[in-house]
């Protein structure tokens, strides 16, 4: 029997609730399947960064890379800096197995409406995918004069031909196997060095997909189609921060910050294990009350069990979830129910016994 090996990283704030609830799903699944999954827990996140002074230990890449998966649950609290907690545990595991391509879909559940008024389903049903190794989130830049009224701040975004090409690949790859139609996130009007290369390249490789139809928004205006036209998008490709801004306008849509999923992959070569984590973050208003929506953190479990090679795991993950929120019986507050997180994980358990 094939077994995989997961490292869990619940990390802080609702990571630490909605990723047991994730592991009991998978749990089930592996149950129902015909493979065995092992779960090694990390407890690093900002109490670890309280005591010890690291979000993660030194040799923290090295202590995940024989793992087939990192299942991921949020990383970020009120008491560490953000830009601490994010660039030295999550920014330092995406960067260091150059993971480049964080992939997030976006769709319609049974049962759940979108904020948007007379859109379903069939309108709603996009695939982001993020550039997640360079852009914007390089950290390239400094600070000068710190403190005084001269104060200079800069920060740079770092656009390689290479980390481009290769995340714009991978969108047209999806697109070509889906609706045939990509659309991608510039805003080349104004940033006329990145942008303008980041345009080119898409050009250059649309020419190896006749196919697919390409068409380059500027990521306000796809920002504002995203509302009003959401069902002229299906794959869109964009840069690390344009990206991780739409895909939260996306969990919005789709109903829910709890609800989006995300994969962070190398398709190319292995550096390391691919991480399996929601697209929300730790939520601390919410923390420590068992109320956070476990659907995104389930998602993302099937998500990862599609990339480790199981695939009809994945899809029964997804039935079962579609399963709860058809019959609409349990849903936590967020989506306007009384449920508890573990009581929504323990139904989907139920569906995959059944
Ligand atoms: P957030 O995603 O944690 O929360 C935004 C809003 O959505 C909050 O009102 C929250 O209650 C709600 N929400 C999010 N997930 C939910 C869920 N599963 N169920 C129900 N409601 C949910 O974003 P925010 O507030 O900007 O960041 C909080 C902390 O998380 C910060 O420290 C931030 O740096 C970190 N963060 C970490 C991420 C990660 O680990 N990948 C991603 C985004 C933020
Ligand atoms: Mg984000």
């Amino acid at each position: 029997m094939k077994t995989y090996r997961i490292a869990l990283i619940p990390g802080d704030g609702i990571g630490k609730e909605v990723v047991p609830a994730g592991v009991k799903v998978l749990k089930a699944a592996a149950q129902a399947g015909e493979f065995a999954l092992t779960f090694e827990q990390f407890n690093w996140g900002c109490e670890d960064y309280l005591r010890t002074g690291r979000m993660m230990p030194e040799d923290g890449l090295e202590q995940l890379r024989p793992f087939d998966a990192v299942y991921l649950g949020a990383i970020g609290h009120p008491t560490v800096p953000d830009h601490i907690s994010l660039r030295d545990l999550l920014l330092r595991i995406r960067f260091g197995f150059d993971l480049y391509v964080n992939l997030r879909p976006v769709e319609i559940l049974p049962g759940l409406e979108s904020p948007l008024r007379g859109k379903g389903a069939a309108d709603i049903n996009m695939l982001f995918v993020r550039e997640n190794t360079e852009g914007e989130y390089c950290g390239v830049g400094g600070r000068f004069k710190r403190g005084t009224p001269d104060e200079v701040a800069v920060q740079h975004s770092v656009f390689t031909r290479k980390g481009v090409e290769r995340v714009v690949r991978y969108a047209f790859e999806h697109a070509a196997r889906r609706r045939k139609r990509l659309a991608s996130a510039t805003k080349s009007n104004a940033m006329q060095y990145t942008m303008v290369l980041w345009d080119e390249v898409v050009r250059q490789v649309a020419r190896d997909y006749p196919d697919v139809a390409v068409a380059s928004y500027h990521v306000d205006a796809l920002a504002a189609r995203m509302v009003t036209h959401p069902e002229t998008l299906d794959v869109v490709v964009g840069s690390n921060l344009f990206a991780d801004i739409l895909t939260d306008l996306g969990g919005a849509l789709q109903g829910s910050l709890g609800l989006a999923a995300s994969a962070n992959l190398n398709p190319a070569r292995r550096l390391g294990p691919p991480v399996f984590e929601p697209v929300h973050g730790s939520a601390p208003d919410i923390e420590g009350r068992g109320i956070a929506n476990p659907i995104a953190a389930i998602w993302t479990a099937a998500l990862m069990m599609e990339h480790l090679g199981e695939a009809a795991a994945g899809a029964r993950i997804m039935e079962g979830l579609r399963a709860v929120t058809g019959e609409g019986r349990i849903r936590t507050p967020d989506l306007g129910g009384k449920s508890t997180t573990e009581e929504f994980a323990a139904a989907v358990v139920e569906k995959l016994a059944a």
